[in-house]
C-alpha cells in the first residue's frame, strides 16, 4: 500500500518538472500584472556618475539620451559594464536576475551579437550558454574557433520576462551601449546573429533570410568594420535544414579571417 501513498513533495516536484518540460520558465502572480505598462512608465533615474571628461547627463526621464551620454563616456569595456550595472533607465533590469554583458575574448577578431539573453543566460550571467549557445559553440568549432577566440554579446543585455520581444523603447535605450561595446572591442569582423541584431546594427529592414551572408560595413564613427548577418542558432534548432545556409556564412567568415591573418601576438 505504501507505493500508493500520496507524497505531496514528490507530486509538487513532478508538477514543476512537467511545467519545465512544457516550457514554463517564469512564475506569475495571481493578480495580472501589465509589464508593458511598467516598461512604458517614465523612468526616474538614480544618476550614474559618468567617467571623467564626460558631458553632463541628460534631464531625468530621457533614458535614451542618458544611455547615449553614459555609453560614450566609457573609456573601456570594464567601465562600460560598470555603467550598465548601475544604469536604471531600462525596465528590463528590474525583472532580470543578471546583467548579461559578454563572454569570450574582447581581443578576438570576430564579435558575435545576438538578440537578448534567455533563462539560462540570465541565471548564469553570460550570453549564449543555453541550447542555442551550445549550437553556436559547435558552429564555431566547425571553422576552427572557440569562445577564447571570439567575443560574444547581445543587443539587449537583460532577459525580457518570459523571453518576450523587447519593446522599441527598451531596444532604443540599450542601443547606445551595444554600439559602444562594439566600438571598444573593435573586432575585425562583426557577425549579427538573427534578424533583430541585423536590423538594429546593420541599417537593414530586410528579414534575415534576405540579409544573411552578404558583407556590409558597420560604422563606429571612427572606423568601418566588416559585418555579416547570419541565422540565429535558436532558429536553426527549430529549422535544422537551414543549417546549410549558416554553414555557408561561417565558411565566409573563416575565409575572411584566413585572407587577412593577424600577425602572431598575444591577442586571438
Ligand atoms: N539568444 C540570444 O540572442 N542571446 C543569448 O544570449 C541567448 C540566446
Amino acid at each position: 500500500m505504501d507505493d500508493l501513498a500520496f507524497d505531496p513533495r514528490q507530486s509538487a516536484a513532478e508538477l514543476i518538472r512537467w511545467y519545465v518540460e512544457m516550457g514554463v520558465d517564469a512564475v506569475v502572480d495571481e493578480a495580472p500584472r501589465d509589464r508593458l505598462a511598467e516598461a512604458r512608465r517614465p523612468v526616474v533615474q538614480e544618476r550614474v556618475t559618468p567617467s571623467p571628461g564626460a558631458r553632463p547627463v541628460a534631464a531625468p526621464g530621457d533614458a535614451t539620451e542618458e544611455a547615449r551620454q553614459l555609453a560614450r563616456s566609457a573609456p573601456d569595456l570594464d567601465a562600460l559594464r560598470g555603467l550598465l550595472e548601475r544604469f536604471e533607465g531600462c525596465a528590463l533590469r528590474g525583472t532580470a536576475k543578471s546583467l548579461v554583458f559578454a563572454d569570450g575574448n574582447p581581443a578576438g577578431r570576430v564579435m558575435f551579437v545576438g538578440e537578448a539573453p534567455g533563462a539560462e543566460e540570465d541565471r548564469i550571467g553570460k550570453p549564449f550558454v543555453g541550447r542555442s549557445g551550445q549550437l553556436l559553440d559547435r558552429m564555431l568549432a566547425a571553422i576552427g574557433l572557440d569562445r577564447d577566440q571570439v567575443y560574444i554579446a547581445n543587443i539587449i543585455p537583460w532577459r525580457p520576462p518570459g523571453n518576450r520581444t523587447p519593446t522599441p523603447q527598451e531596444a532604443a535605450v540599450c542601443q547606445p551601449f551595444i554600439e559602444r561595446q562594439i566600438e571598444l572591442a573593435d573586432p575585425d569582423i562583426l557577425v549579427c546573429l538573427g534578424g533583430p541584431s541585423a536590423q538594429a546594427l546593420l541599417a537593414t529592414k530586410d528579414g534575415i533570410l534576405k540579409s544573411r551572408g552578404r558583407w556590409t560595413t558597420y560604422a563606429t564613427g571612427t572606423r568601418e568594420i566588416r559585418a555579416l548577418a547570419t541565422l540565429h542558432p535558436a532558429y536553426l534548432l527549430r529549422q535544422p535544414l537551414q543549417k546549410r545556409l549558416a554553414w555557408r556564412d561561417f565558411k565566409t567568415i573563416r575565409a575572411a579571417l584566413d585572407a587577412t591573418p593577424r600577425p602572431p601576438g598575444p591577442s586571438a
